[in-house]
């Protein structure tokens, strides 16, 4: 409620008078009454520390803070840092890239400020102590720490000049509005006259439901009510258009808890005092099928009623005669495994604002793929997708989850609806029960070697749960069993994959699409395979490595293949680390230490389907060069390395580009941000536009190939040695798009169909890395230590080190948390509470080690980054954890009492 007493605040340094209940958030007053969009909230329960601002001087969550409690004290948010430009923390978080999606970011500033005014140069162990409030789920902290460690550090470098942008520890170029609280996000849109929206949701994984009197109760409550007798279009939507299977509001049945089944809009001080309890929906709880066996049993209840055995499709690879190989085998392992849910946990939860501008209708909301989410909502909608633009915010973090539409056709509905603006802002409850999660996965594996620990073959199955709808399902049964062998040469292969309905969770994207799992069960079994032929882990690893012209399981003569460089610059950390858990040991102590590592290759964009990406590049009437660069950047990065990328085939200095990014309306279609392509796939495109406008700029002024190109006066300035010439586009023609020189240019990545078999060109390039893991295991409480990773990652060509490192980082800290604490539970841990995400003080030291070697078909060489780096961690986590104790954990997360039982179990053995 917006009512209430007069309240006099001091927020950064200014007086302010608001009229609020005294019960009202800060963080509430701050954002709403004040405009002070810097202070977050990622789940207003005192969990995440987003919302952390300071109140006299010391760290408060916001969200928690009733206003009145701080009437008339000194408050200060991030805004008050950038007086007037970024100070010297905030520089320093620039300098380090320590704002990814920049969600978290003014939450650790304000909790970094407190700790240096307090102590001018802190060790890293009071600022991990100070900052260990707040969360962050992209960058694995260690950037941030550095950067509060070096607020006093040496300034940025000279900016790169044309030509040697690639390779350059450039700062994100749109990293400024992060670390000074400015970049608006889904939740920071506003509108004249809006109508806030939420969502009845069902409560039981599978029920019936009806309405009652409908349009008594919005009159009663002076709302209005949608339902999905309201959709104008298709009520069905998926990110695979053939698979479409999920309703924007359900009718008459909810296949899963938190499914949408009707919208309520309002205006604020109304919606604001809503119980939603009291909607006028009849619920009848039905049977709910929670598990993937019990849903492919033959009397199991269909979910889908085309869907037999509730498999929503099965992928197939096939090489070689593997079960035959395996009889044959001097040694062979097997093992079946399972993992949970895993919530992707960004700190941001889904939110965004449609109105209409004419016909055309506007939505600004998180998201990791605008086309798709113009052409889903277009189709819910009943629209031509041409009438729908997509004109993302911010995104404070995706991981996949994003890629899927949440709120966009239902916002849509109630803009279209009512020619009001409309926004949505989910709850943390809401965003976790209702969103794709990481599909849970029951698998079982037999792998080969022969005597000289070679391998002969591997036989691999399993069962993923893909909840209700299918959403990337398909994806993830087919990527599964195409990168299930890892980086190895598998002389003979059959693995199968099949996606399953259940009444579960949707699941979907999260960084991998499956094959995270899957090298979680052929890793560990490489472990025990390298210990029955009695060979060193990493040198069996090495043994088995693929190397350029090797065939892959599919077929695909492999090139540019860099797992064996990554193995080899593990060997002195491996040799260093296996000896100091020897002398550790040796100490004895119910402490044990261990080290493992595993491997992990990963293809680059869409498994044998087309995934064309195009850039646009212009120079404008007043001399402006202009990127048109429409992949999204959750985050990763992409607006600065396509911009490397774009700067260095033009020749021209990166920071003179201006750039456009992600506009549904304003640039040409770069594909969704997945499957670790945007460096790939963009870039190319990017590349060859760039090349392209530096074609016609030399044809013009007659340069040579070795010309660099600046902007001067208005002008376009070519220089080759002693010859200089100009460009003066206020004499050029302009064309459709603005622009007197302009190249666009597309890439599609050459792959080709999988035959019955899985064999064919699944992808153009794929990437590769390896880690190492030391582990500390307490046997008495089963609780696990990790100390370090130590992480060797192919990039081909590394466009930008520090973003690279940060992904790496990032990738890092959810794999920890997969191989060690996070577990979704429907209905049980729909909070950052209940559910635990690697903290500050759970990050081992990371150090990274950056291999290039170049892939024939990548841009300047380069292979996508961003998935690959969550692959290896989780099983080299586990590895240890057996080298250090014994216990073979077959049941992901590696909970303290399941470790418990493991040890117990391999005590049991000896
Ligand atoms: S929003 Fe306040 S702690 Fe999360
Ligand atoms: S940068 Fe911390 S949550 Fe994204």
């Amino acid at each position: 409620m917006k009512d209430g007493a007069g309240l006099d605040l001091v927020v950064n340094g200014e007086p302010h008078h608001v009229l609020a209940a005294p019960g009202r958030r800060l963080s509430d007053v701050l954002r709403n009454d004040l405009g002070l969009i810097g202070t977050k909230v990622g789940c207003d329960a005192g969990d995440c520390g987003a919302c952390s601002v300071l109140v006299d001087g010391e760290v408060v969550c916001a969200c928690l803070t009733p206003v009145a409690h701080v009437a008339g004290q000194r408050i200060e948010t991030v805004e008050a840092l950038a007086d007037p430009g970024p100070d010297d923390l905030q520089r320093a978080f620039l300098r380090h890239g320590a704002a990814q999606c920049g969600i978290c970011t003014p939450g650790m500033l304000m909790a970094a400020t407190a700790l240096v005014r307090r102590i001018q140069t802190p060790t890293r162990a009071e600022v991990e102590d100070a900052l260990g409030g707040v969360l962050c789920r992209c960058t694995g902290y260690t950037k941030i720490v550095d950067a509060v460690l070096d607020v006093a550090g040496q300034g940025a470098g000279p900016e790169p000049i044309g030509g040697e942008a690639i390779g350059a520890r450039v700062e994100r170029l749109d990293g400024v509005a992060k670390v000074v609280g400015t970049e608006s996000y889904g939740a920071d849109a506003v509108a004249e006259e809006v109508l806030e929206v939420r969502a009845v949701r069902s409560p039981f994984a599978h029920a019936r439901f009806d309405f009652s009197d409908l349009a008594g109760w919005a009159s009663a409550h002076g709302v209005q009510v949608f339902t999905a007798a309201d959709i104008p279009g298709e009520n069905s939507f998926s990110v695979i258009p053939a698979f479409a299977d999920q309703p924007a509001l359900a009718e008459g049945v909810a296949r899963m808890r938190g499914e949408a089944v009707a919208l309520v809009a309002g205006d604020a001080e109304v919606m604001d005092g809503l119980d939603l309890e009291e909607f006028p929906v009849r619920w009848e709880e039905l049977p709910a099928i929670e598990d993937v066996t019990e849903a492919r049993k033959a009397q199991a209840a269909l979910i889908h009623a085309d869907r037999a055995e509730n498999i929503l499709i099965a992928g197939h690879v096939e090489r070689g005669a593997a079960q035959e190989a395996l009889a044959r085998s001097a040694h062979v392992v097997e093992r079946a495994m399972q993992s949970g849910y895993v919530e992707h946990a960004y700190i941001e939860p889904e939110a965004g604002i449609a109105w209409m501008e004419g016909d055309v209708l506007n939505i600004r909301a998180c998201t990791q793929a605008p086309i798709m989410d113009r052409d889903d909502t277009a189709r819910v909608l009943g629209l031509a997708p041409e009438k729908v633009r997509i004109r993302p915010a911010a995104t404070g973090g995706g991981f996949g989850s994003k890629l899927d539409v949440s709120l966009q056709p239902l916002i849509g509905l109630v803009a279209l609806r009512t020619g009001r603006a409309a926004r949505m802002v989910y709850s943390r409850r809401e965003s976790m029960m209702s969103t794709t999660k990481r599909h849970p996965s029951k698998m079982m594996a037999r792998i080969g070697c022969d005597d000289a620990g070679r391998l002969t073959g591997m036989w691999f199955d399993g069962d993923f749960n893909t909840g209700a709808y299918s959403s990337w399902g398909p994806t993830v049964a087919v990527r599964v069993p195409v990168h299930a062998s890892g980086p190895y040469v598998m002389p003979a292969y059959r693995a199968e994959a099949r996606a399953v309905h259940t009444h579960g969770p949707v699941s979907g994207a999260f960084r991998g699409f499956g094959v995270p799992q899957a090298a979680i069960i052929q890793e560990t079994l490489f472990d025990e395979l390298a210990e029955a032929v009695g060979l060193d882990r990493l040198a069996f690893r090495l043994r088995n490595a693929m190397r350029d012209g090797d065939v892959s399981v599919c077929g695909q003569h492999m090139r540019g293949v860099g797992i064996a460089e990554c193995l080899e610059a593990l060997q002195a950390s491996w040799d260093a680390a296996m000896d100091r858990v020897r002398e550790l040991n040796a100490l004895g102590g119910t402490v044990r230490h261990g080290i493992g590592v595993a491997s992990c290759w990963y293809g680059c964009g869409n498994t044998a389907l087309p995934n064309p990406s195009t850039i646009r590049i212009g120079l404008t009437p007043k001399g402006q060069v202009v990127l048109h660069q429409g992949a999204m950047d959750i985050g990763q990065g992409a607006n600065t390395v396509i911009a490397q990328i774009a700067a260095d085939a033009l020749g021209m200095p990166v920071h003179m580009l201006e750039l456009v990014d992600a506009d549904t309306g304003v640039t040409p279609d770069c594909g969704k941000t997945s499957a670790s392509r945007q460096t790939v796939v963009t870039g190319k495109a990017a590349m060859l536009a760039g090349q392209a406008l530096r074609a016609q700029v030399l044809a013009l002024t007659n340069m040579g190939d070795g010309a660099g190109i600046t902007l001067g006066d208005g002008a376009l300035v070519v220089s080759d040695g002693a010859r200089s010439a100009r460009i003066d586009p206020a004499t050029l023609a302009v064309n459709e798009h603005g622009y007197v020189l302009m190249a666009e240019e597309s890439y599609d990545p050459p792959t080709s169909a999988l035959d019955e078999n899985g064999q064919g060109t699944p992808y153009a390039v794929y990437g590769y890395g390896a880690q190492l893991a030391e582990v500390a295991v307490d046997t008495r409480l089963g609780t696990v230590r990790v100390e370090r990773i130590t992480a060797a990652h192919d990039l081909g060509r590394v466009i930008n080190p520090l973003l690279a490192e940060g992904q790496i980082e990032g990738g890092i800290a959810q794999g920890l948390g997969l191989a060690l604490m996070e577990e979704y539970v429907p209905g049980r841990t729909d909070n950052l509470h209940d559910y635990l995400i690697p903290t500050i003080g759970d990050m081992p030291e990371i150090r990274s080690i950056l291999i290039e070697k170049p892939d024939p078909e990548g841009p300047f060489g380069a292979k996508g980054l961003g998935e690959h780096v969550l692959i290896p961690t989780a099983p080299a986590i586990l590895n240890a954890i057996r080298h250090a104790c014994g216990a073979r954990i077959d049941q992901l997360p590696a909970r303290p009492d399941r470790v418990l039982a493991a040890i117990r179990k391999a005590e049991g053995n000896q």
